[in-house]
């Protein structure tokens, strides 16, 4: 029997995220909190991590990020898990260290083989990013998932947040829009599994990018782009620093078969969902932007906030680690709208 791991799920990959708004509704009036003073990065600021100082010059992260299946092979499925969840230390500056897998799965439907598979995937992507896969939680649940907890170290001068951005900073981002897309087309089964393998593969590309950046000045903030779109996660760039930002929209970078996608009007649940958490902060949208800004990215690109004066430098940076960017918009002064899309 094929088992097909996307049919058990209702939403894939970070789609399956709960809405802006409902998280903001969970997280209200849950009690107060007990704030060291060695929290530097709490949940204030929607940064992509924890960071908890150890008093020493260093700090550790500390993550944890799980979702439903968002293709139907096992091993690729815990290679994009692992990639994601992995990406939100990466996004501090840090470097991962250590993981801990959070898994479950209908037991009676699927095999334990499978669950090996998806193991094996997230696994193997620890592997590469120089991570042990120390221990985990298995669970019998209707619809499976797979994730990591995950701690990385950062030495405190290259910590970088999501709420640091300054005006006049340039914006890039490390990988193309359209994974939320892309994957819906293959569940709803306009494309088949390997005409998105372009797709699959910046999925299970690490940000390990994002360590590097860390050791640069000239990078003022630094986020990753999952279930919020970069729409979402530029606004969290917005609001944590009291700016507006313009997106220079042609110059987005989109995967392969996602306009067609869009002209198709196909587009993950989610996508309607963020931009209507979203919409009154955002001026110029067009019927295809809102489609693409608002697609929840699974194990998406790096989004950088570089001092203007230094895109040479950051440009060069970027080509020595395969990157070849250009800037999509730039961060204003605090306007009207917190997004201008041009
Ligand atoms: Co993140
Ligand atoms: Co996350």
């Amino acid at each position: 029997m094929e088992i097909k791991l996307t049919q058990f799920s209702r939403g894939s990959g970070c789609g399956c995220k709960v809405s802006p708004a409902v998280l903001e509704e969970i997280l209200r009036d849950t009690g107060e909190n007990f704030l060291s003073k060695n929290l530097l990065v709490g949940n204030e600021t929607k940064d992509d991590a924890a960071v908890y100082d150890l008093g020493t010059g260093t700090a550790l992260i500390s993550t944890v990020d799980f979702f439903t299946p968002i293709v139907n092979d096992a091993f690729t499925y815990g290679r994009i898990a692992a990639a994601n969840a992995l990406s939100d230390v990466y996004a501090m500056g840090g470097k991962p260290f250590l993981a801990i897998a959070i898994l479950g799965f209908p037991t009676e439907k699927i095999p334990a083989a499978i669950a090996q598979q998806i193991i094996a995937g997230g696994k193997s992507i620890c592997k590469e990013a120089g991570v042990s896969l120390a221990g985990g939680h298995t669970i019998d649940s209707p619809e499976p998932f797979f994730g990591l907890s995950v701690t990385g170290i950062v030495p405190i001068k290259n910590l970088k947040q999501n709420s640091t951005a300054e005006q006049g900073d340039l914006l890039f981002l490390t990988k193309p829009i359209g994974t939320g897309m892309l994957a819906t087309a293959v569940k709803r089964e306009i494309l088949c599994e390997n005409e998105i393998q372009h797709a699959i593969d910046f999925m299970c590309s690490l940000n390990t990018l994002g360590e590097e950046l860390g050791k640069h000045e000239f990078v003022h903030a630094l986020t990753d782009v999952t279930g919020f779109g970069l729409l979402g996660h530029l606004i969290e760039l917005c609001e944590g620093t009291n700016l507006s930002a313009e997106i220079n929209y042609s110059k987005v970078p989109l995967m392969k078969g996602v306009k067609d996608l869009c002209a198709k009007f196909v587009y993950a649940d989610n996508t309607m969902r963020n931009w209507k958490a979203y919409e009154g902060k955002v001026h110029g949208i067009g019927s295809e932007s809102l489609l693409t800004l608002c697609d929840p990215q699974t194990s998406g690109g790096l989004l950088v906030a570089v001092n203007e004066k230094s895109e040479m430098e950051f440009l060069s940076l970027a080509a020595q680690n395969n990157f070849q960017l250009e800037s999509i918009g730039r961060f204003t002064s605090p306007k009207e709208k917190l997004i201008y899309i041009l």
